[in-house]
């Protein structure tokens, strides 16, 4: 029997958030119901109160007509920090490990980054590629569903704090230095391309040798995650690394078929 009760406050914010994630999947293709939902929902009613309004379908309908709030909002969403060399001591075992062991069965590595931001890590391993094997020819390209970042990405234009990680050697040698800014040499910047790509939605490649995918997947649920893993998975040759971000673990590796290699490195078995 239906009832005839004034819903509750708390169901009309609920009905409210229920509506801004379907309208915001048609505006930005963003379907938050693979986030988790008490952090997404926080981080946006911040953003929205910010933004001098109160009430989710309200926010909605001013990210529809107000293109500098909807930028701003998505790049707030999918949080865009990177730098180069994020994790020195990991893309060190990256370089004297993993790709040296990777270029011993295939001489043309396809490498992704998955949710590859700015592009940093991108050209992170463009450059390592450089120095293991100067001028050989691999297939090395990034994605993120955030259309801007990835325009900046191409650019390969970064701040101080954005290479605050890389050894002066490597900086002097890939970028120069114009207006306060590390331009990257068009040697290596030639050598990556970037697209835009759902990880939730859309489709994958085959045949890839390294993916990585770091700092990426923090706000998706657990069944979103494993789910990608599991694609990840079938994305890889066989003897393929994934390698993740440096607080991520992933659970149940062993049923998808990985092994770990190391901490923070997943081998798809030969
Ligand atoms: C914090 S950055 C990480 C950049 C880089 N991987 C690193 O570790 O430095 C997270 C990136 O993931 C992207 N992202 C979030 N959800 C995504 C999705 N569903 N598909 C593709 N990219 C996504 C964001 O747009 C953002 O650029």
């Amino acid at each position: 029997m239906m009832s005839n009760q004034p819903s509750s406050p708390s169901q009309t914010q609920d009905q409210d958030y229920e509506l801004f994630k379907k309208k915001l999947v048609r505006l930005v293709n963003i379907d938050l119901d693979y986030y988790k939902e008490a952090q997404m929902k926080r981080r946006i009613t911040s953003f929205r109160d910010q933004a001098g309004i109160n009430s989710f379908i309200l926010f909605v309908n001013q990210l529809e007509k107000d293109p500098v709030l909807k930028k701003k909002f998505v790049d707030y969403l999918t949080i865009n920090v990177s730098e180069l060399f994020r994790d020195h001591a990991l893309f060190a075992k990256l370089e004297k490990e993993f790709i040296p062991q990777l270029l011993k069965r295939s001489p043309r590595l396809n490498i992704w980054s998955a949710g590859c931001s700015i592009g940093a890590e991108a050209y992170t391993l463009a450059i390592i590629l450089d120095k293991l094997v100067p001028n050989s020819k691999h297939r090395i390209f990034g994605t993120d569903l955030d259309e801007e970042i990835i325009k900046r990405a191409a650019t390969g234009v970064y701040s101080k704090e954005e290479v605050r990680q890389v050894e002066q050697p490597i900086l002097d040698k890939y970028f120069s230095l114009k207006d306060n800014k590390y331009h990257l040499h068009d040697s290596i910047k030639s050598r990556v391309t970037f697209k835009k790509h759902n990880l939730l939605n859309d489709p994958y490649e085959t045949d890839i040798d390294l993916i990585c995918c770091r700092n990426v997947v923090i706000y998706f649920t657990e069944e979103a995650k494993q789910k990608l893993y599991r694609r990840f998975f079938d994305a890889l040759k066989p003897g393929g690394i994934l390698f993740v971000g440096g607080t991520e673990t992933i659970l149940s590796h062993q049923a998808i078929g990985f092994k770990l290699s190391q901490t923070f490195f997943y081998e798809k078995p030969l």
